[in-house]
């Protein structure tokens, strides 16, 4: 028996060396990397996970070549395409997030128009991060917070509840477990907050190569890990 895992987050890494390693441009990893996105999501939510939030362009990615970030943007057109009509009938909820206003319009359309037709669904939750960046998602609070305050519309007196409700996050649980792929042991700006005390496993197999056996095996670790949230295990 698997143990119960609400919150899924994973850093899809590796999708340029994969491609590099088979003589391919580092865009065809993406390409089969958002393909992956699609077996994983039904894996997620076979295996009972509520939520799947994934990184899939970081604030720091700008830095790359200009043609593998306008690839990268063209990606959501190809990808929902394919698999949108599959993912409701399936009753996946798709949610973006990250400063989207940052993307060419024509990515944004795209990425809105998920989310507004399966905004209604109940399954799982496919949370695609884009243009994300967990510091900067935390400051964009901190202002918004301080307007607030000046403003009258909040207290001094915020707790971390509070304070949840102006992450880009507000309406999603905490990360239960957080997987990254392609052996790298970082976190590269994702989601600190709200892994606060997710557990977390680190696979030598890249974004591609990551199948639903892989995404098993980390369920089956997860399931023996002791979450003791700062508390003892009763013996
Ligand atoms: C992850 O794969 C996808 C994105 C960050 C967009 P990478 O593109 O980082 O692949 P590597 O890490 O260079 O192999
Ligand atoms: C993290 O991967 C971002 C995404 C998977 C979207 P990177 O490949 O950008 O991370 P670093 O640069 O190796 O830390
Ligand atoms: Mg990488």
């Amino acid at each position: 028996m698997l143990k119960e895992c609400n919150h899924v987050a994973i850093i899809m890494d590796g999708n340029g060396r994969w491609a590099k390693a088979q003589g391919k441009p580092r865009t065809a990893g993406h390409l089969v990397g958002a393909d992956n996105v699609r077996t994983i999501a039904i894996a997620a939510s076979e295996m009972g996970i509520k939520y799947l939030t994934l990184y899939a362009f970081s604030t720091e990615n700008w830095k790359r070549s200009q043609d593998e970030v306008s690839y990268i943007m063209k990606l959501p057109a190809i990808f929902f395409k394919k698999y949108m009509q599959e993912f409701l009938d399936r009753g996946y909820r798709m949610n973006i997030i990250g400063e989207l206003d940052m993307l060419p319009k024509a990515t944004q359309k795209v990425l809105n128009d998920a989310m507004e037709e399966s905004k209604n669904n109940t399954g799982l939750n496919l949370n695609i991060c884009m243009n994300y960046g967990s510091q900067r998602e935390i400051l964009l609070a901190a202002r918004q917070y301080a307007k607030d305050v000046r403003d009258g519309k909040a207290d001094l007196d915020l707790d971390e509840e509070g304070f949840e409700k102006y992450l880009m996050t507000k309406d999603f649980p905490p990360v239960d477990l957080l997987i990254r792929t392609s052996g790298e042991e970082r976190i590269s700006n994702y989601l600190l907050w709200q892994i606060a005390y997710a557990e977390l496993e680190f696979v030598q197999e890249s974004w591609p190569e990551f199948t639903p056996e892989v995404f098993h095996r980390c369920l089956e670790e997860y399931t023996k890990r002791d979450r003791r949230f700062g508390g003892v295990t009763n013996e």
